[in-house]
């Protein structure tokens, strides 16, 4: 499959584009209204975790340019918008009573995007933590997701913030990424809260799955009936290097684990058995309490699909998997069991800023798969984009040729897949802003739009002036 495709393509009135962002990464305002630290501010403190030691304290100052960043998305003609609600911002321990400035920052942003005609489309946890959760000793080596009290916190959270907004906020997502919270904050630690322990990693997981069950529960009984209920999840399009059973079964086991943990119980209401068997040595999941999988396996209204780069594997022969137990050439911890027994490959062709390949096809396999495992769920891309090495030029532009041609070819992929008739309905560019790439702190720039970290100038990209031409006119070329 080669993308852009040969012919125009026609996207319908009814397929919504919008573009992402998360609180963490835009806000700023780290100590304002209320505000309590999240385990990303605690994470940011701790030296050599995240690049120059930077935080999101400031971000892109979003918290106080709200007004200003909403008619920007009106100028660009959006049609929905993704956004995150700050856990410790509106709920600052965790637990108890809500902060009401909190949550009137989010209702004004909701009245102010409804008032453009934008659809809000909010997720309620997208990494940010409390802190009080991740450091409250509720079981042995902290609390945080391994504990089954965070998934309960969360759908009391869910409650919370539903009562506020769901007169007027119709698209719910409970969690941004599982994976991600999982396997980079408590299994490689490259994210927060940093830990590296895969048995607390796999609970975490397993936890975030409980915690997404509980919640669509809590916001189902506390919404209208007309509110959808979704998650995003960032399953890896995984291929083999080759069909040799060795290389095949590196696929396998990470469709097993990484994928299977999150989409298994979501999907099935299941772990599979190739999981358990997996991951044998190192638990036997008596974590997973009756009735939980029936709580995890509730009705879908959504899934977001986040979308990069893909996955190419091969078996890792005996000898590098003894120099990775001597410590050579692999990385110092694994984000999940069995994952140092995989090698991963650079995919051919060009990368992004990030070091990832861009391959379209990857997220044409994906949504073709999802179309087949969740049949009749509606499919929405809920993040998709490419880091860039931006520079605002002479004429006081930014131009950005290689993130436009990224967007064609995976908007033409998309196209694809609806034409063999996967019911993908959306797609949400990451990111509408320049901002706070976790680890890699300022020095990734994701946005559709640039920002002068210096001034807050915001100066959309040639890639937001394309992208709003495709919203006008809903075609895009071959
Ligand atoms: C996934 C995450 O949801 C988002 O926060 C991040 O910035 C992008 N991917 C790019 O890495």
């Amino acid at each position: 499959m080669t993308y852009p495709s040969e012919s125009r393509i026609e996207f319908p009135t009814d397929f919504l584009f919008g573009s992402a962002t998360s609180a963490y990464q835009i806000e700023g305002a780290a100590q304002e209204d209320g505000r309590t630290p999240s385990i990303w501010d605690t994470f940011c403190r701790t030296p050599g975790k995240v690049l120059g030691g930077e935080t999101g304290d400031v971000a892109v100052d979003h918290y106080h340019r709200w007004r200003e960043d909403v008619a920007l998305m009106a100028e660009l003609g959006l049609e929905t918008y993704r956004f995150s609600i700050s856990w410790p911002r509106v709920q600052p321990t965790g637990r108890g009573p809500a902060v009401q400035r909190g949550l009137d920052f989010y209702r004004n942003l909701v009245d102010e995007l409804l008032e453009k005609g934008i659809t809000p489309w909010l997720t309620l946890y997208h990494w940010d933590l409390p802190q009080e959760l991740e450091a409250d000793p509720a079981g042995a080596g902290g609390g945080g997701w391994p504990e089954r009290a965070t998934a309960e916190r969360f759908a009391d959270y869910a409650t919370l913030v539903a009562e506020a907004l769901g007169d007027r906020v119709e698209h719910w997502t409970t969690l941004n990424e599982p994976w991600c919270s999982a396997f980079l904050g408590y299994g490689s630690g490259v994210h927060a809260p940093g830990r590296t322990d895969h048995l607390a990693a796999l609970r975490a997981a397993h936890h975030l799955n409980l915690a997404h069950g509980l919640g669509s529960q809590a916001l189902r009984a506390a919404l209208p009936a007309r509110a959808k209920v979704g998650i995003s999840i960032n399953s890896a399009s995984v291929r083999a290097v080759s069909d040799s059973p060795e290389d095949l079964d590196a696929k396998r086991r990470v469709e097993a684990l990484a994928n299977g943990i999150f989409e298994g119980p979501l999907l099935r209401g299941e772990y599979g058995a190739d999981l358990i068997a997996d991951t044998a040595e190192i638990t036997d999941w008596s974590f997973v309490k009756d009735g939980d999988l029936e709580n995890i396996h509730q009705p879908l209204d959504a899934i977001g699909v986040n979308y990069y780069t893909p996955s190419l594997v091969s078996a890792v022969s005996p000898e590098q998997e003894a120099s990775r137990r001597d410590g050579h050439g692999a990385s110092e911890h694994s984000p999940w069991p069995g994952a140092d027994r995989v090698a991963f490959h650079q995919t051919p062709g060009p990368v992004s800023e990030m070091g990832w390949t861009t391959d379209a096809s990857g997220l044409y396999d994906l949504l073709k798969r999802f179309g087949r495992e969740a049949e009749g769920v509606p499919l929405y891309v809920t993040e998709n984009g490419m880091a860039c090495d931006d520079k605002v030029g002479a004429d006081g532009a930014v131009h950005d040729p290689d993130r436009i041609d990224y967007l064609h070819r995976h908007l033409a992929a998309v196209a694809d897949a609806r034409a063999e008739g996967v019911d993908v309905r959306g797609y949400f560019l990451w990111s509408l802003l320049d901002n706070f790439e976790w680890a890699y702190g300022y020095s990734k720039r994701f946005g559709a739009v640039y920002v002068d970290y210096e001034t807050q100038q915001r100066i959309p990209k040639s890639s937001a002036r394309w992208y709003a031409d495709l919203v006008r006119e809903r075609t895009l070329p071959p």
